[in-house]
């Protein structure tokens, strides 16, 4: 018997803070479900052609996220697959509708200090640029957990390595179809 086969029935959606693992998450996660995997991020700068820290410098942060909402609509409209979406997806509310309507939303956790380091080595994320990553999460967490709350599932990650975490999703997931088919 095939037991993932509920979980392909709907687009998984990872939201959460920078850092938290969403898209090498998503990306094993559709591998163990066999879906197909898709980056919002990654779609934004294909249908801009340019890159996310242009995007922010040339047309700003409201363009991005109308365009990240236009992206994610179009997605979503796409048969079942993982979703990993920008931290600020979530928190735009007409983006965070269309994922509630359409899909099956996870909010992945972890420390800030953790999210922190991971995040303090790269320099894609212009809401970083020339500021202290931990001051930044912070002021996002104080914002957005409440927001991020609204997800159907919610799973805490810790320090792990990304395979772990997938196997919590997939047991969060299984939960929330059992208590959402009662
Ligand atoms: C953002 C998160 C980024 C990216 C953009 C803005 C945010 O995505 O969409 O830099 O507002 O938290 P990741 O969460 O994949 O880093």
């Amino acid at each position: 018997m095939d037991h993932y086969a509920p979980l392909r029935a709907r687009t998984i959606a990872l939201v959460g803070l920078m850092g938290v693992g969403k898209s090498s998450v998503g990306r094993r996660l559709a591998n163990a479900l066999d879906l197909p995997f898709r980056d919002t991020d990654a779609e934004v700068e294909t249908a801009a052609g340019r890159a996310i820290p242009e995007i922010f410098a040339t047309l700003g942060e409201p363009a991005f996220r109308e365009g990240e909402r236009r992206v994610i609509a179009r997605l979503l409209d796409q048969p079942p697959h993982v979703l990993a979406t920008g931290g600020g997806a979530f928190i735009n509310p007409e983006t965070r509708a269309l994922i509630k309507a359409k899909a099956v939303s996870v909010w992945l956790r972890a420390d800030l200090e953790v999210l922190a380091r991971r995040i303090g080595r790269k320099d894609n994320r212009p809401l970083l640029a020339g500021k202290d990553p931990l001051a930044v999460l912070k002021l996002q967490a104080a914002e957005r957990y409440a927001i991020y709350a609204d997800a159907d599932v919610s799973v805490e990650t810790g320090d792990t390595a990304h395979h772990v975490t997938v196997d919590l999703v997939i047991k969060a997931l299984q939960a929330h179809l059992e208590r959402t088919a009662r």
